[in-house]
């Protein structure tokens, strides 16, 4: 079966389930005219989201890898007036696209965006309290997933959900002696949340406009002892 099935599939869950509006259109245009990664979630997965939020009545949203904002205005929009979602971005440049995106969806009010790297700045919110959050959404560098991983654990409450996109990378997670750092920081990262013995967690594999891949859900079941 090639894979032309799985976009022709994507696509026509995508026109029924989550059509793009002309916000969200906009946005992935800007990503394209600022030369930022095409990385963003596609549309399905940004509804997929979106109902997880709402799944845990999310009120407290941190994502890690805003980029342009497509899954932060997707997420944000499940918030309800009172909510906030934190968004971490490294990249300068793609935090100011993303600022831009989030102005035009009429969502400044709810998503703070944090330029910086992750890995400083979230020990800071484990140290100033800012959690617990009621779900964290991961897709910034692969490298140090196991590291957000353990940091999101600090900021979460029994009942959190973690997801953590590009966990499967085409299957290349199966090579024991890949030298793909991305597929590397991902391995370490799936055994270690696998292992994890204070959270139910599974991988859901993902075929679709974007290459074969997946996330991995994680509920948090216990109080936490950072
Ligand atoms: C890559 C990153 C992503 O977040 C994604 O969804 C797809 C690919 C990457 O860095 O290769
Ligand atoms: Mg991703």
């Amino acid at each position: 079966m090639d894979t032309l099935i799985f976009e022709k599939v994507d696509v026509y869950i995508s026109n029924m389930f989550a059509p793009d509006d002309a916000t969200l259109a906009a946005t992935l245009r800007s990503l394209r005219a600022e030369g930022l990664p095409q990385h963003s979630v596609s549309a399905n997965q940004g509804k997929f989201l979106q109902l997880m939020a709402i799944l845990c009545n999310a009120k407290k949203i941190l994502e890690l890898g805003t980029l342009g904002g497509y899954s932060t205005i997707w997420l944000a929009r499940a918030l309800p007036a009172d909510g906030k979602l934190i968004s971490v971005e490294i990249n300068n440049h793609y935090a100011e696209v993303a600022q831009r995106n989030i102005n035009d969806a009429g969502l400044s009010g709810k998503v703070e965006i944090r330029v910086g790297d992750a890995l400083e700045i979230l020990p800071k919110m484990i140290h100033d309290k800012e959690g617990p959050f009621d779900l964290v959404f991961v897709d910034a560098d692969k490298p140090p997933y196991a590291e957000y991983f353990s940091f999101a654990l600090s900021l979460a409450r029994p009942g959190t959900l973690l997801v953590f996109d590009n966990v499967i990378r085409e299957g290349k997670i199966l090579d024991p002696a890949t030298t793909d750092e991305k597929v590397k920081g991902v391995q370490r990262f799936n055994k270690i949340l696998s292992d994890n013995p204070h959270v139910t967690s599974t991988i859901l594999p993902i075929v679709g406009i974007k290459e074969y891949d997946g996330m991995a859900l994680a509920i948090v079941k216990g109080n936490i002892i950072a």
